[in-house]
């Protein structure tokens, strides 16, 4: 029997949910909310489409009940407030420290040995509180972000390329915010062919700037932050620790001088199995990209900087 607990059942942490029981990614899936109410509501409705679409997972919905989560394999925070249109993520930092710490404290209560994959923003700095604070084994705490940046730079190149997006490869690493992600453009490739053989210049700069404020333009357009991408992306990561997959993907990790940084949490690649992340995969980035990815550590550390400040590290 396996099990996850998904923290905050907003529009992030529902459509993961939704996910999840589609994709029969766990037994049981707890969704929790502060909120009264909703995560029952939610849970239920989803539970109504089990027929429909054929899925054995059982999904139920808590407010503010840790005792119902006791026993999870994996917990998802995706509790805190969003961005609205205009906002950076790492202007949330100030409510969603408080609510992140808090939440991941409550979990371990209950579910001590459970592996941690953070969604809420500012993400890399949330990762490497809840890392900081509890003091967990490091392979037990992930952050998605470069996931789903990576998923929008592979929908973005497709667009440019015409082709499914399937067939192409692209990895984003560094942090997850606009100015922080760093699209690996050299070594994005279409069927194995280097994307930047396939597009002019111009072009391949349009798709790397997009994909950088791609987060930024569906909040405009939706006047808060995106869902189903960052709900499917959660849902991939607890599939790939919960299934054993060892899939490698860009997720938001605690360094020990591996891409030359340490005591931070940022996005790199990593292969993911039952004990969580079990190994950073050397992209052996060039004397440009690694220019990036410094200059990326350095503003995540600046943010991380705040939660001294605000007494919650
Ligand atoms: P939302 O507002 O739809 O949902 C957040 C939920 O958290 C609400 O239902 C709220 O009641 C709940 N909540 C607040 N405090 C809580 C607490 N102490 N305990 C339990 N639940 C609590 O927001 P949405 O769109 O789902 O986004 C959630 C977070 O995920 C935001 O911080 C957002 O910026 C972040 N995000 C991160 C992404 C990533 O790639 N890392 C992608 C998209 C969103
Ligand atoms: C996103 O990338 C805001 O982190 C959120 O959609």
């Amino acid at each position: 029997m396996s099990k996850v607990t998904i923290v905050g059942a907003g529009n992030v942490g529902a459509t993961g949910a939704n996910v999840m029981a589609f994709k029969e990614v766990a037994d049981e899936i707890v969704l929790l909310d502060i909120k009264e109410g909703i995560s029952e509501g939610k849970s239920l409705d989803m539970m109504q489409t089990a027929t429909l679409l054929g899925f054995d997972s059982r999904i139920t919905g808590v407010t503010n009940d840790y005792s119902a989560t006791a026993g999870s394999d994996v917990v998802v925070i995706t509790s805190g407030i969003p961005r609205k249109p205009g906002m950076t993520r790492e202007e949330l930092i100030g409510v969603n420290a408080g609510i992140v710490k808090g939440v991941a404290k409550s979990i371990l209560d209950y579910s001590p040995n459970a592996i941690i994959i953070c969604v809420s923003n500012p993400m890399d700095t949330m990762t490497y509180l809840i890392q900081k604070s509890l003091g967990l084994p490091k392979n037990r705490v992930i952050g998605m972000g470069g996931l789903l940046d990576s998923s929008r730079f592979k929908c973005y190149l497709s667009k440019a390329l015409n082709a499914n997006p399937n067939e192409i490869e692209g990895t984003v690493i560094g942090g997850h915010g606009d100015t922080t992600m760093i699209p690996l453009r050299r070594l994005a490739t279409y069927k194995g062919v280097p994307a930047e053989s396939l597009l002019d210049k111009e072009t391949m700069d349009k798709v790397v700037a997009d994909t950088m404020v791609g987060g930024a333009t569906l909040t405009g357009l939706l006047g808060t932050s995106a869902w189903y991408a960052p709900g499917a992306a959660l849902a991939y990561v607890a599939e790939a620790i919960l299934h054993d997959q060892k899939k490698l993907m860009s997720c938001c990790v605690y360094l020990e001088g591996e891409y030359g940084e340490s005591d931070i949490c940022i996005g790199v690649p990593v292969v993911l199995g039952r004990t969580g992340w079990e190994k950073i995969v050397d992209f052996n980035l060039n004397d440009e990209e690694k220019a990036l990815f410094a200059k990326s550590a350095a503003a995540v550390r600046k943010t991380n900087a705040v939660l001294k400040d605000i007494n919650v590290l």
